[in-house]
């Protein structure tokens, strides 16, 4: 039997658990999805047992993204450029780390919004944290135009535009509504949403009326700004999807089979929120 997990200190509250567990059974895979609760001071340990194929693989998160990243024997092309490792699989007795998060944040907007990509000529970012360089990565795959980046503290989002290259100019999130009436398309990577917090208006209504608006925020689901988006009438994405599909891959590479995300997986999850 395939075994695989998510590592975290604490882990509890993670939701991979419930969606790789309604795949295996939903496909009939006689498989596991553990969540396993380790500190950092047992990390090496763990990745002992992960060599010696007691696991296919698994998810990472908080507080292991970075120190997994320097513990892998190969790293994907891709999450080396994002700089974050969030899924880990065994290939013979090597262990390989993916991104799986800018799957996520492709997946979710082309299920959730077709053609959102087609001559998308401007798009503007809010926030430069670690969130943000999947999402950045994402939208240059995409040959998505100029990219406007911005952040509370503009040196952030400076020197993150130096290291990722490409067509992105930073700003202050003040100089919004002045970038707004091209950009047809709005994420929020910022921890802004949470726990009752919000933007200050941001001058949603200088965006075409086109424009769709997403937040990798999934809690609450509809967070102040995508509220503030309906209420304009502009199309709004929620960031349960990017949740769900960046499961996706992880769950191919370990299982050996490529899952779909469904209503009901979805509404299995948001009840949980
Ligand atoms: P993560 O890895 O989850 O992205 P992070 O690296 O701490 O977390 O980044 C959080 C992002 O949210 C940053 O862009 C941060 O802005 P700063 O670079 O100015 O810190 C942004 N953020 C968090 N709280 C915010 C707030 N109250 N207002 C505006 N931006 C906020």
């Amino acid at each position: 039997m395939k075994r695989a997990f998510v590592i975290g200190h604490p882990i509890a509250h993670s939701r991979s658990p419930l969606i790789h567990g309604y795949w295996l059974e939903r496909y009939g895979i006689a498989g596991s999805y553990e969540a396993i609760d380790v500190a950092p001071s047992e990390l090496g340990k763990f990745f002992g047992r992960l060599k010696a194929g007691e696991f296919a693989g698994g998810n990472v998160t908080i507080p292991h993204k970075e120190a997994v990243y320097a513990l892998v024997d190969d790293l994907d092309p891709l999450a080396e450029e994002i700089g974050a490792v969030n899924t880990l699989v065994l290939k013979g007795d090597q262990v390989e780390g993916f991104n799986t998060d800018y799957m996520g944040f492709l997946g979710n907007l082309d299920q959730n919004a077709p053609g959102w990509d087609q001559g998308l000529d401007e798009v503007i970012v809010l926030g430069a944290g670690g969130a943000a360089r999947a999402v950045l990565v994402a939208l240059k795959a995409r040959d998505v135009g100029k990219i406007h980046l911005l952040n509370r503290t503009l040196d952030k989002a400076e020197a993150l535009a130096l290291e990722l290259e490409g067509r992105i100019e930073c700003a202050g999130l003040s100089e919004f509504s002045t970038r707004a009436a091209n950009a047809r398309l709005v994420v929020n990577t910022s921890a802004v949403g949470m726990k009752g917090t919000r933007f200050d208006d941001l001058g949603l209504k200088r965006l075409p009326k086109d424009a769709i608006v997403t937040d990798i925020v999934y809690t609450p689901l509809v967070t102040p700004l995508l509220a503030d988006a309906q209420a304009l009438g502009l199309k709004i994405v929620d960031g349960l999807g990017m949740l769900l599909h960046q499961a996706v891959p992880g769950f191919a590479a370990w299982f050996g089979k490529t899952p779909e995300v469904t209503p009901e997986l979805r509404q299995r999850i948001e009840a949980t929120l």
